[in-house]
């Protein structure tokens, strides 16, 4: 199968490739490409089960990632970075490590903090110091992009959040994780105020969040569907499962 592009009236490409490691190849050379184009680019990078195979992919390409600026999209609250399901930990060992990002040009949430205001606070400042070139994302229950979850409004800035019950059943049921209820995580305004966005989606079940993040209403109660006010700067990269729902 080619691939093909969804024509969209707010977003600038959806693109379905036809197995998840084509649509993660894919990904991986449209990371690759903007950081060519500007080695010292401050990217945000998301964590989870879709950017396995993203991680391997733009490590593929050879491309020298050293002077890369790093940020953390979300962490679990309280959790030690060395934690089992640690963000940052999975972070260093798929991102950071492989690509041979600078340590120096690491940027991380603490989990650990004991004021997470004070935390977000600082993160928030940095983030938008360094104006981010990319954010990566993945979509999760409810249309969650990093942890905001339904209902969280547009112009939230890194904050501490309540994850909601279907997160917590996928995390603490489903996937057996022994992670908190809470999390820091970057806003959706601090998200939509990227330069350029990229969102990962394979499967069905992404492909029906997805479809209601896409054509359902451009509501709080579906995260991601804040997306389409900056569409002109989204691109959604999906396999042919995900792509079938979207059409
Ligand atoms: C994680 C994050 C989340 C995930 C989403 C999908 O850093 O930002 O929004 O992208 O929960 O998770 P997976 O890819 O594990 O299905």
């Amino acid at each position: 199968m080619e691939r093909y592009n969804i024509p969209h009236p707010e977003i600038y490409e959806i693109i379905v490739s036809e197995y998840p490691d084509n649509t993660a190849k894919q990904a991986g050379e449209s990371i690759s490409k903007d950081v060519k184009d500007l080695p010292s680019i401050p990217i945000t990078f998301a964590t989870g089960d879709t950017m396995i195979p993203v991680a391997r992919a733009v490590t593929n390409f050879e491309v020298d990632f050293s002077k890369v600026q790093a940020f953390h999209l979300d962490e679990y609250w309280r959790y030690p970075p060395d934690g089992k399901y640690s963000f940052i930990k999975f972070l260093y060992q798929n991102f950071f490590i492989p690509l041979g990002i600078d340590q120096r040009n690491i940027h991380t949430l603490n989990g650990l903090a004991k004021d997470p205001q004070k935390e977000v606070d600082r993160y928030e400042k940095l983030v938008t110091k360094h104006k981010i070139g990319l954010v990566i994302l993945g979509i999760g229950p409810g249309g969650h992009i990093g942890f905001n979850e339904s209902g969280t409004p547009f112009d939230s800035r890194t904050h501490l959040a309540q994850l909601s019950s279907e997160t917590i059943t996928r995390d603490q049921i489903l996937r057996g994780q022994d992670t908190p209820n809470q999390a820091l995580t970057q806003g959706i305004r601090t998200i939509l105020e990227a330069d350029r966005i990229i969102l990962i989606a394979y499967g069905e079940e992404k492909g029906r969040i997805l479809k209601k993040a896409l054509h359902g209403d451009i509501t709080p109660e579906c995260p991601a569907s804040a997306l389409r006010l900056v569409g002109n700067k989204v691109t959604v990269l999906v396999d042919e499962k995900a792509g079938n729902l979207v059409k």
